[in-house]
């Protein structure tokens, strides 16, 4: 097992003076609650993009909950914005709000009346348009267990009158930043695919800024579908792009010695898990001048 590194025994250059960050400067832009989700790191990520006042293209090929390109629309921090995901679920809530009728999700979740009988009607059907697609993940992502949408996660105690499905479902506030995506869509492109191969076509393109957050540790395992990936092979590709990146993993041994392998320069920051750890996050970058 990979040993975390406590802050204490990082090379002094290394650490960063960074407070925990608060994430109350934040605003949650995503429908997705999602586990692991970098909302934490947006104020990093936004010093980050400015480093910079040229005209750039972020790429986000590990997407997720997509905290990282939603902020960067919303706040004119990329002239252009790729999302990738493999996940076909999590691919069809983007790819409805993105490349299709974001409004028909919306109003969707708006007027559905939550009942464990009709989530499960929604839940179970088998053959399902992308529409329905998209909205089965959201409706799973709100009501399973901790947002875990895998397959080995279950519906949410039903507690009395079903109020036990509806702690995490605001279709207000859901059906209000859908919309609120709608209207900076534009600037967005998402693509359902393969992280390295998304990132293969863009790697000599000087104006590309690749913020990378790649499924890792034990605990990838029980969170998302897709969680292994070849991490030798994404410092490889990494290191050869032509643009900006900022690669993020838990701080362990295996990825010091990948930094180290591949030449890349890191420094660490101190985060607190969603059940109040305080551990270690590694940013891996071309440079830190932007880092202060
Ligand atoms: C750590 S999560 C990203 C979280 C995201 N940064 C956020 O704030 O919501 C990693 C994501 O990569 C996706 N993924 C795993 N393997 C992939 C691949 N080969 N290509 C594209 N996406 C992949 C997983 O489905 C998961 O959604």
């Amino acid at each position: 097992m990979d040993v975390q590194f406590s802050i204490f025994e990082t090379k002094e250059k290394k650490v960063s003076s960074a407070k925990v960050v608060n994430v109350a400067s934040v605003p949650q832009r995503s429908p997705f609650r999602y586990p692991g989700g970098k909302t934490w790191l947006i104020p990093v990520v936004r010093k980050w993009l400015k480093q910079s006042n040229s005209k750039k293209k972020l790429i986000e090929p590990f997407a997720g909950g997509g905290i990282v390109s939603l902020t960067a629309a919303f706040e004119n921090l990329a002239n252009r914005i790729e999302m990738i995901e493999l996940d076909e679920e999590i691919a069809a809530v983007w790819e409805i709000i993105i490349n299709g009728d974001h409004e028909w999700l919306a109003n969707k979740i708006y007027s559905f009346d939550l009942t464990s009988q009709n989530a499960n009607t929604i839940l179970q059907k088998e053959e399902k348009t992308l529409q329905e697609k998209a909205f089965s993940t959201i409706l799973k992502n709100r009501i399973y267990h901790g947002g875990i949408i895998t397959k080995g996660s279950g519906l949410l105690k039903n507690g009395e009158n079903g109020k036990g499905i509806k702690s995490r479902w605001y279709p207000k506030t859901l059906r209000d930043r859908i919309i609120a995506i709608g209207y900076v869509k534009n600037k967005l492109e998402f693509v359902m695919g393969d992280a390295f191969k998304e990132m293969g076509k863009s790697k000599n393109d000087k104006e590309s800024y690749f913020f990378i957050d790649p499924p890792y540790t034990v605990a990838g395992k029980r969170l998302y579908t897709h969680f292994e990936i070849d991490h030798d092979k994404l410092f490889s590709l990494t290191s050869t792009l032509k643009g900006k990146f900022m690669l993020t993993y838990d701080d362990t041994r295996e990825i010091r010695n990948l930094a180290e392998k591949y030449d890349l320069d890191f420094r660490t920051i101190p985060m607190k898990t969603t059940h109040h750890i305080q551990k270690n996050e590694i940013i891996i970058s071309d440079n830190f001048d932007w880092w202060s």
